[in-house]
């Protein structure tokens, strides 16, 4: 396409004629112009340093959330009550290691390493999603957690399918796919047991109960308090605020939770004509900031466990490393 040549030409970084500094000013009213005109801008383009940082620092988050987000449900693999339950369940945990490769990839585009990112994981400088600090008590909070769990992550995602990068949003076409199964497979689940036995039903009841909070608090928080929305927005990056997702979300539960058979905790839950959407009671943020800052029930277990997964995998990203340079250096002598 002509345009989308002669558009790349002006967002690669150039020099000016003399051949001194990059003609930044030109960069930046090109990129401009490709945000207002809804084009992605890709890896070469050029784009503002604060684009490319909070790029990476949401990329990695959300990487990051995906690999620690397979320890809760791993819990219960071995303990499936049937081999399709557990199937599917291994199905579910291995696409979300697969969720964590497309966006570290993702992220490696603007220039960092997948080695740096885990680093920082690590090491606590970059954070995961705080509803994975939450502990899975029984075999429904499999169930809670697809339904309600993946289903936020999946309000939270489709909008992210249209985000202004262009690997970031191609990465999220194929997770939204995936994502939209881990939701059904959860919903079919607890429909199974609150059908069942009156135990069975109360066990998917508890579950219901304990998650649908923190999956409210996985929208962030309210708009007013959430300090990157606004530039965010005017990137593209985000295309709907996080109490619009929030709203979205809820409204979407409501009607499910009743063919379900099971009720949100929540006394103030109402449908209010005026607004055309469900009204819900206050979220408890001190609960959320508390998760965050690390005070939640399973943040040490879940690091600790993940780093103990990297020192034990050490020796597969060496080999793995060995053979791609027994490949190249045969590959050369070939050649030579
Ligand atoms: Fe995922
Ligand atoms: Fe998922």
């Amino acid at each position: 396409m002509a345009t989308a040549a002669a558009q790349h030409t002006a967002r690669t970084p150039a020099h000016d004629a003399r051949g001194g500094a990059p003609d930044t000013d030109a960069h930046q009213r090109a990129f401009d112009a490709a945000i207002a005109a809804d084009e992605r801008i890709e890896p070469r383009d050029w784009m503002p340093d604060a684009y490319r940082a909070t790029l990476i620092r949401q990329i990695a988050q959300h990487a990051h959330s995906e690999i620690i987000g397979m320890q809760p449900e791993a819990n219960w693999i071995t303990r499936a009550p049937s081999l399709r339950r557990k199937a599917i369940l291994m199905a579910k945990v291995q696409d979300e290691a697969g969720h964590g490769l497309y966006l570290y990839s993702a992220a490696e585009t603007l220039g960092v390493s997948r080695d740096e990112l885990l680093d920082k994981l690590h090491s606590g400088r970059q954070k995961y999603s705080s509803i994975f600090n939450y502990p899975t008590l029984t075999w429904a909070d499999v169930g809670a957690i697809g339904w309600l769990v993946d289903g936020a992550a999946i309000t939270n995602q489709v909008p992210l399918c249209r985000c202004s990068y262009g690997p970031y949003a191609r990465a999220m076409v194929r997770i939204c796919k995936e994502e939209s199964f881990h939701q059904r497979q959860g919903y079919e689940l607890l429909l199974a047991l609150s059908r069942g036995t009156p135990e069975q039903h109360a066990m998917a009841q508890d579950a219901v109960n304990r998650w649908w909070w923190p999956s409210l608090m996985m929208f962030g928080p309210p708009d007013d308090e959430s300090e990157h929305s606004a530039q965010s927005m005017a990137w593209k990056i985000k295309r709907h605020s996080n109490d619009e997702l929030r709203q979205r979300f809820v409204d979407i539960c409501v009607p499910q939770a009743e063919s379900l058979g099971l009720t949100l905790p929540d006394p103030d839950l109402k449908w209010n004509e005026e607004r055309g959407h469900y009204d819900f009671g206050p979220i408890d943020w001190d609960e959320f900031w508390q998760v965050i800052k690390g005070n939640g029930p399973c943040n040490e277990q879940r690091m600790a466990q993940r780093r103990r997964a990297h020192d034990e995998g050490a020796w597969v990203r060496e080999a793995a490393a060995a053979y791609a340079a027994k490949h190249t250096h045969d590959k050369e002598a070939r050649r030579g």
